[in-house]
């Protein structure tokens, strides 16, 4: 839990009722609040306010061609949003509240700056007590993306938000360390298609829908904006599959490979995600090339492998 050290710059710590109290009041001000969700903490604005929302993009250093997700309190709250085909109805009854979002066809409900002027918007219904007790307090959409600066790794403590976006945000709302760990499964297009691997395995997907999702790239184009080659980037050198550390490594472990860090050493993909954000914080503090050892591609293991992926694209 973060502590009252990190009462830095003019972000406020809040946590409790009282915390969910203030930070919705400040989110109906036009403010920037970060809160948890089961997956990462989200820097929220409320969606429906365009001023709001563009401090989201600022706040962070996003580009304003990636559009954002927003926050629903309930299916009946985003039908208010988007059309819901067949196959999203299919989704939203199986895994909403939970970590999945969908890139539905919008009604034109909400300013143009959330959805960066696509005519599709993001949705999803988080699954942690206090986000759901802020959609019900604050009673409106929440535009929120994951609460770091662009280009950094996601956040999943109040302090991850604090070291990324002291000073730049009205307050943060701790609720401790997130569940899940890597951000939501982002699912859309007309098959659907899975357009992000995310906390909900495709595989569970697979097995609602009765069929295969298609793959998230089609024709060489990547079809969640945000998806850019090094969106999950820590400030060192990362080397992938690898069997032990090289000199001058620290090595991330992963079951009986044990490490500086280990992600989980009964080889628990959960447990692995769950903690592949803090383990990434904590090595590149030391300042030198991470070398990470293999992670089976099942499950979670979509998702936690796309996030290293992204964190081992060579940058300048
Ligand atoms: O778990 C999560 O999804 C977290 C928590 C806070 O909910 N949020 C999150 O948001 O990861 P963000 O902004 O970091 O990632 C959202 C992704 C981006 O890659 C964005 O491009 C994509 O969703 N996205 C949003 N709207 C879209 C749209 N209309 N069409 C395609 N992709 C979209
Ligand atoms: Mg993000």
């Amino acid at each position: 839990m973060a502590g009252n050290e990190n009462l830095t710059g003019e972000t406020e710590y809040l946590a409790g009722n009282d915390g969910i109290a203030r930070a919705a009041d400040l989110l109906r001000r036009g403010e920037l609040v970060a809160f948890p969700t089961e997956t990462v903490y989200g820097v929220g604005a409320d969606a429906r306010n365009e001023t709001a929302v563009g401090k989201i993009f600022e706040a962070k250093g996003r580009p304003r061609f990636n559009p954002l997700i927003v926050h629903v309190k309930s299916l009946e709250a985003a039908r208010a949003f988007v059309d819901f085909p067949p196959w999203a109805e299919t989704l939203a009854e199986a895994f909403w509240p939970g970590s999945l979002t969908m890139v539905l066809p919008g009604l034109g409900r909400l300013p143009g700056v959330v959805s960066a002027g696509r005519p599709s918007l993001a949705l999803r219904v988080p699954d942690h007590p206090l986000a759901a007790a802020l959609l019900a307090e604050v009673d409106a959409p929440l535009a929120a993306p994951s609460a770091n600066p662009s280009g950094r790794v996601s956040p999943t403590t109040a302090d991850h938000v604090f070291d990324g976006l002291s000073g730049k945000i009205a307050a943060v709302l701790d609720g401790g360390k997130t569940d899940i760990g890597v951000e939501s499964t982002i699912v859309g297009g007309e098959g659907p298609r899975l357009l992000r691997p995310g906390g909900i395995a495709r595989e569970a997907l697979e097995a609602v829908l009765g069929c295969v999702l298609e793959d998230m790239v089609g024709g060489g184009a990547v079809l969640a904006p945000g998806q850019l080659a090094s969106h999950y980037a820590p400030n060192v050198a990362v080397r992938l599959n690898a069997l032990s550390a090289r000199p001058g490594e620290v090595f991330l472990g992963f079951g009986p490979r044990r490490g500086d860090q280990s992600l989980s050493d009964t080889g628990d993909l959960a447990e692995a995600a769950a903690r592949l954000f803090s383990a990434l914080r904590e090595l590149e503090k030391l300042g030198r090339p991470i070398a990470v050892a293999p992670i089976p591609e099942t499950g979670l293991g979509l998702a936690i492998n796309d996030r290293l992926r992204r964190a081992a694209v060579p940058r300048g």
